[in-house]
């Protein structure tokens, strides 16, 4: 937390206990939750960056923004709402998060598995997408038929993938490494690798994504699983300078 003083029901709504404003207030009243040792009653009291904040003796963390990753399963939607019936990823997150305004950073499709990152920092999620980032991201894949070296070496060098520039000159992707069933990219398009494997003339039938910016998939997450991300994950997909790929 900054210097900046916030208040204290903002403050452990915006903690790692995940309290929503009325279960924030209902705990100050009830006398659960103490300043620098000392009980408080009151949620509109002010609290500073060097407080300690307790909960039922527990120190608590304040959160400026949330970060976490999920093992987005196989048949889910990346949307926030409008699913017509169709499980989202957003449904495996507690209200809590939601009501925060978490939301997930980039698109998978649905039959795409793997590592999906949600957080409530916008500019830090505009920064992972922009496609002037190059941040890169790993996918697990399994094609048919299997892969040749002459398409390997074919997709890793660039394809035409339909994409045109201004003047309908051909947008070959940008370079990528193929590597134990792995493909890194540094591109973030609509069904980017399906249509890079495509164009090679392979179709893709398993995906899975186990890296962003630097960040790994933690494989013990089961599907639909997420947790937050650790320190120095959070600073991998915060920093200035996110990973690029490097090919
Ligand atoms: N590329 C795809 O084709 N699909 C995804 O879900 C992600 C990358």
């Amino acid at each position: 937390m900054s210097a900046d003083l916030v208040r204290l029901d903002k403050f452990l709504s915006a903690s790692d206990k995940m309290l929503s404003r009325r279960e924030a207030s209902e705990a100050v009243r009830r006398g659960r939750v103490a300043i620098d040792g000392k009980t408080v009653t009151d949620s509109k009291v002010r609290v500073g960056s060097s407080c300690s904040v307790t909960l039922d003796g527990e120190p608590i963390f304040y959160r400026r923004y949330v970060y976490l990753m999920m093992n987005k399963p196989k048949g889910t939607i990346v949307a926030s709402s409008d699913s017509h019936g169709e499980m989202l990823v957003t449904d495996f997150l507690p209200g809590e998060l939601l009501r925060r305004g978490v939301f997930p950073v980039g698109r998978l499709d649905r039959d795409t598995t793997g590592l999906l990152i949600f957080t409530d920092d916008g500019n830090s999620a505009h920064r992972a997408l922009s496609p002037k980032s190059h941040v890169s991201k790993i996918y697990a894949f399994e094609c048919t038929p299997p892969l040749t070296e002459a398409s390997r070496r074919k997709i890793e060098g660039g394809v035409d993938i339909g994409e045109r520039d201004g003047k309908g000159r051909v947008i070959l992707t940008a370079p990528a490494k193929i590597e134990d069933g792995r493909i890194s990219v540094t591109e973030g398009k609509f069904h980017q690798i399906k249509r890079m494997f495509h164009a090679a003339g392979h179709e893709i039938t398993s995906l899975s994504r186990m890296e962003f910016a630097g960040i790994s998939l933690d494989t013990t997450l089961e599907a639909g699983g997420w947790r937050y991300l650790t320190d120095a994950e959070t600073s991998l997909f915060t920093k200035d300078d996110m990973i690029k790929g490097d090919f």
